[in-house]
């Protein structure tokens, strides 16, 4: 089985101030999922099966950010702006897994969508339970289960609230039911010492075993509410210690998310235990 993050960045136009997506990469995407996916089934090296998990991009962040979701509440009215505000989230990245779920079907690929919020749990912004009896049900039959970046309730009664990464899920599930490989397309060719969109010197860091790998990093490098790169990278390192490797590779770069799924060694980082 195979796990594959799509960023929020690279299947939406992140940085807009109204949910948008970017149906050039997405339907892209989709087609290389579809062509990987059949080369699968001809390859015996292959158990096949795939979960999607996306990010929420424009469709999650500016929401998550603008209501705090996450931060300790102040008071009754605070919570009930909070509320709202989780409401508004929840509703704009499901229709954003709706709209992606759509495209796969376009391309045969039997998605299925299933909304973290319904299920997960989380204790102080960690997930604390999540049946995935269901997914690996789905993974069984042969469909594809889609999930993604959302709001869930939280345990902790000062926030009861918060944001759950794509990256965290991916964490808890392949903790779980143990991929063969995970696969993180981003908008960037991987982890860099500096941050590559203002830096032509930044170096991409091709194989990362341990945080200290990252002392160097430039700290804008993608800051967002779930913690940009250096919180995708805890997520990993947290796997590759249990050894589950992962790599992240840039999406934007046309059949790159084809070969990985299809087993090729392309440019991105890898992180890995250290040996
Ligand atoms: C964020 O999920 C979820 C919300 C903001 C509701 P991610 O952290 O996985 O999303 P991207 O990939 O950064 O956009």
């Amino acid at each position: 089985m195979m796990i594959l993050k799509l960023g929020g960045s690279i299947i939406t136009e992140k940085g807009a101030k109204t949910p948008t997506i970017n149906n050039n990469n997405l339907k892209r995407i989709a087609k290389e999922i579809k062509n990987a996916l059949n080369y699968q089934k001809t390859s015996k090296d292959f158990n096949n099966g795939l979960i999607i998990v996306h990010g929420a991009g424009s469709f999650g962040h500016p929401f998550a950010s603008d209501y705090e979701i996450g931060k300790p509440f102040n008071g009754s009215e605070d919570l009930e702006k909070k509320k709202k505000g989780f409401s508004l989230t929840q509703s704009w990245v499901k229709k954003l897994n709706s709209l992606i779920c759509d495209v796969l079907r376009e391309e045969n690929i039997n998605s299925v969508s299933i909304q973290p919020s319904s299920f997960v749990i989380t204790r102080n912004k960690r997930i604390e339970h999540a049946n995935l009896d269901l997914i690996n049900q789905y993974l069984e039959t042969g469909f594809v289960p889609v999930l993604y970046g959302d709001v869930v309730l939280d345990l902790e009664k000062s926030i009861k609230m918060a944001v759950l990464s794509g990256d965290q899920i991916i964490n808890y599930i392949a903790k779980k039911l143990v991929p063969e490989r995970v696969i993180l397309g981003t908008d960037v060719d991987g982890v860099f010492n500096k941050n590559p969109k203002k830096d032509y010197n930044a170096q991409l860091i091709t194989e990362l075993t341990s945080l200290k790998d990252l002392e160097s990093m430039d700290a804008t490098t993608n800051i967002d509410v779930t913690g940009g790169m250096v919180g995708k990278i805890k997520e990993l390192l947290e796997l590759a210690h249990i050894g589950i490797e992962s790599e992240i590779i840039n999406a934007e770069c046309e059949n790159l998310i084809e070969k990985a799924l299809c087993g090729q060694k392309v440019r991105g980082t890898i992180i890995k235990k250290n040996k």
